[in-house]
């Protein structure tokens, strides 16, 4: 199993404000799409209650919550990230995909980082990601810059593999 994580920061990791995105820019979300669909995606119960429509179709859905019997329509449910990767063990390519809690907790178990980069610094964000360390990771393909014509926010995409 290949464990991955997706996410969109800003210039100072800012991920989220409150509950909500920071930013939908809309080839984003597409591409967010096209790489998860088919695989598995692992998420926190914030994050998994912040689904407008629920689980996401044509995907393993997976929630954490600390809750017991949590019922997640669409989903699996597990109470700790060594249930989550012994669950998923035979699954070919996890993607960890949020919120701040859940990938702080799974980066250190991390192979593959599918980062958006928004080139911009959002003052309203209350949740970061954790701390990248560059001498941990390879820079494996580098797309962009980018400008997304309805929020005029510049931005780019950077695949990293850890060393
Ligand atoms: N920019 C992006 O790409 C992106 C992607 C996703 C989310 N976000 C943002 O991230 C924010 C949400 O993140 P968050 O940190 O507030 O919440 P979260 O990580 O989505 O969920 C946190 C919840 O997960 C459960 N949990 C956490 N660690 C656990 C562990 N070790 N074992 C079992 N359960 C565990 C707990 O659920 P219980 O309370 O039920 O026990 C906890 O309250 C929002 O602002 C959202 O917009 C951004």
């Amino acid at each position: 199993m290949i464990l991955s994580m997706i996410v969109a920061i800003d210039q100072n990791n800012g991920i989220g404000k409150g509950d909500d995105q920071l930013a939908y820019i809309s080839a984003d979300l597409k591409r967010f799409k096209a790489l998860t669909t088919g695989h598995t995606i692992l998420m926190g119960r914030k994050t998994f209650e912040a689904l407008p429509k629920g689980a996401l179709p044509k995907r393993r859905n997976v929630v954490i919550t600390r809750q017991s019997g949590y019922n997640a329509p669409g989903a699996d449910v597990v109470n700790s990230l060594d249930a989550a990767l012994a669950l998923c063990q035979n699954d070919d390519k996890v993607f960890v995909i949020g919120g701040g809690e859940i990938y702080s907790t799974f980066l250190p178990k991390t192979d593959e980082l599918y980062l958006t980069l928004i080139h911009h610094a959002f003052d309203e964000a209350t949740v970061f990601f954790p701390k990248i360390e560059p001498g941990e990771w390879n820079v494996e393909h580098e797309e962009g810059p980018f400008s997304d014509e309805k929020t005029q926010l510049a931005y780019s995409y950077q695949n990293l593999r850890r060393k």
